[in-house]
Order: structure tokens, then sequence, then C-alpha cells
């Protein structure tokens, strides 16, 4: 059975047709935003990482119809922002494919620590996985953010 549920995702409010077991992940490529990376789809690497009510959240995690009355965004819903632009600045990336669910959790530290220090974004970071880059430059990235130096 499929239902038709209204998501709002990057400030707009979507209609699509789900089924219960659908995740968001899913859900948000039907509405073809395909920025969120399907990767282990068991919680482990974080390519899949959205914003859901000014947290991070691994998509592959969470059923569609859950967030229903949520606020959600999407790597496309963070266009030019500062966090973006550090990756590029700090060459933050290679292949790219974790790039999305780093920048959101990134972002989501960036709001929730302003003030974080480097233990506090060596934890945050720990939930994502980068299987070809290094992680000093994505630490750097995110720092040049905080407007601090090392
Ligand atoms: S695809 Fe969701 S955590 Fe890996
Ligand atoms: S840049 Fe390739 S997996 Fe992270």
């Amino acid at each position: 059975m499929e239902y038709s549920i209204t998501l709002h995702v990057n400030g707009e409010e979507r209609i699509v047709t789900v089924r219960p077991a659908d995740t968001l992940l899913y859900t948000l490529r039907k509405l073809g935003l395909t920025g969120a990376k399907p990767g282990c789809l068991n919680g482990d690497c974080g390519a899949c990482t959205v914003n859901v009510d000014g947290w991070p959240m691994k998509s592959c995690l969470m059923l569609g119809v859950e967030a229903i009355g949520k606020k959600v965004t999407t790597i496309e819903g963070l266009k030019n922002s500062p966090i973006q632009q550090a990756f590029v600045e700090n060459f933050a990336f290679q292949c790219g494919y974790c790039t999305p669910g780093f920048i959101m959790n990134c972002q989501a530290l960036i709001e929730q620590h302003p003030d974080a220090d480097d233990q506090t974004i060596r934890e945050w970071l720990e939930s994502n996985i980068c299987r070809c880059t290094s992680y000093i430059e994505i630490e750097k990235a995110v720092k040049s953010v905080l407007q601090r130096k090392e």
C-alpha cells in the first residue's frame, strides 16, 4: 500500500508517495534529491546524512513517514554555504561520494557547537567515513568556518 505524504524539505512543502517501509533516503531520492548518498544502508558510513530539525540524521535509518512535520534539509539546501566553499578551498574531498554527508554533518556541528574544540570536532566527525581523503582537510574546512586558525 502507498500513501501520499507532505514533507517540509529545503524550505518547501513537497508531496510524495511512499510505502510505510520506505526510508527517508529513498523518499528524498523519489523527490529528485539525490545528494544524500546510499552507502552502507545500515547507519555506519554517514554518506546519507541529512539534517532533521537541526540535527544530523542518517537518512537510511529513518522512515520517510517519520519525517512528517519535521524540517528536513539536504545538501541541495546548502547551496553556496560557507561550509561547502570551505570544503573546496581546503581540498577536503577526492572522489566526493562521502562529501554531501560530511558537509551536512559539519553544518550541524557549526550550528550546535559554534565554539567546538578539536576534540569535539573529531568526535562529531566520527559518525562519517571517508575512504579516500584525509580527515585533516575536512577538520581544516570546519575550523575555517568556525574562524579558528591552526
Ligand atoms: S548509507 Fe546511511 S549510514 Fe551509510
Ligand atoms: S572523498 Fe572519496 S570517500 Fe570521501
